[in-house]
């Protein structure tokens, strides 16, 4: 049988990403992450879509140049439709259109987070999920436990009714004065503090959803009250915090997880999306394989926003001849 060779383009947020595969395999994976945004504390859509503009062509170029794949040698463009900023989803869509068309290959528009979730089934040597699975996809923008009966049928069990657990972790962050995005740092920082150091309430949700707004208002009174007693407190108790927050949104995430595998009897978990890269989630997953759990975890390059997790994604479609036209507009609050 012949091999599958696709490039694939993820532009949904702030990273301008571009990976060929073949077959399964990831060949050369670039992301291109747009520092611009640190200076404003989040992502400004405007500046991201400009900055999409300037790196789409050096990032599919470079692609090409690691796999030491000619264009001529493609056999379908995969792309980011959605959800995902307008500006920036927009930007990945008309390039992958013109290059399909110039080429006179098939499209292949993925779901960003069927990405973050068939990314398990990269090639990596790892043993892969088998359906049905359950998948707890955690980034910037969602936080959905989501059941995989294959690569196309995935439903969404419980999602969150307000913010992203991403954003709890960016927004407490922001308020502890760290950089943007303040993930990586509160993990970085909660791994030297204690986790029962200070207490913070665990939002209600019904069934399987999720609520974290009332965590990060919980956080902002916190601080503001120790603060006013102690001006200094943050800076003194700065580990601590962290490692507490962390550990109640670790709680938070796997008060529903568990429920969610009791409700379906499922015990194989996978989680996918940038915060999956937390170091206490990922322990805490692997813990749960003394309850009788089977628990997959992406390689790191793999969680934050790729396109080698769009390439899979769209390699899948490819296998099923799922096609899209020409006429496939990006589509930034697109559902599962
Ligand atoms: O999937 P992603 O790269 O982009 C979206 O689709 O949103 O996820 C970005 C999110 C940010 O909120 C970032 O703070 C979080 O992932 N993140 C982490 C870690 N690494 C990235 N959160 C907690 N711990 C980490 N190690
Ligand atoms: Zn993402």
């Amino acid at each position: 049988t012949q091999n599958t060779y696709i490039l694939a383009i993820e532009s949904s947020c702030d990273d301008t990403a571009c990976a060929i595969l073949e077959n399964d395999r990831v060949l050369s994976n670039v992301v291109a992450n747009q520092k611009i945004h640190e200076q404003y504390g989040g992502v400004v859509p405007e500046l991201a879509s400009r900055a999409h503009q300037s790196n789409i062509i050096p990032v599919v170029d470079e692609a090409l140049k690691q796999a030491q794949i000619d264009k001529s040698q493609l056999d379908a463009i995969a792309f980011t439709k959605g959800p995902g900023l307008m500006g920036s989803l927009l930007v990945g869509t008309s390039f992958a259109k013109s290059l399909a068309l110039s080429l006179d290959i098939p499209l292949l528009d993925v779901h960003h987070m069927h990405g973050h979730i068939l990314a398990h089934f990269i090639d990596d040597g790892q043993e892969k999920p088998s359906f049905p699975f359950l998948a707890l996809t955690i980034s910037g923008g969602h936080t959905q436990i989501v059941r995989v009966n294959s690569a196309s049928d995935l439903v969404v069990l419980g999602t969150t009714q307000d913010d992203a657990v991403g954003e709890a972790f960016d927004k407490s962050g922001k308020i502890l004065g760290l950089g943007y995005p303040a993930g990586p740092q509160i993990d970085r920082l909660a791994q030297s503090g204690d986790p029962r150091a200070f207490d913070f309430p665990v939002p209600k949700a019904p069934d399987l959803n999720y609520s974290f707004s009332g965590f990060k208002t919980a956080v902002l009174y916190f601080l503001q009250r120790e603060t006013k007693k102690n001006e200094s407190f943050i800076k003194e108790n700065l580990e601590d915090i962290c490692a507490s927050i962390q550990y109640t949104l670790i709680k938070i995430l796997f008060k529903k997880l568990e429920k969610a595998v009791i409700q379906t009897g499922i015990k194989q978990v996978a989680i996918g999306g940038g915060v999956s890269a937390n170091s206490g989630i990922r322990q805490h997953l692997k813990s749960m394989e003394a309850k009788g759990w089977k628990t997959f975890i992406p390689p790191f390059e793999y969680t934050t926003d790729n396109a080698a997790m769009i390439g899979i994604a769209g390699y899948f479609k490819f296998l099923e001849k799922d096609y899209a036209g020409l006429d496939t507009t990006a589509s930034p609050r697109i559902h599962m």
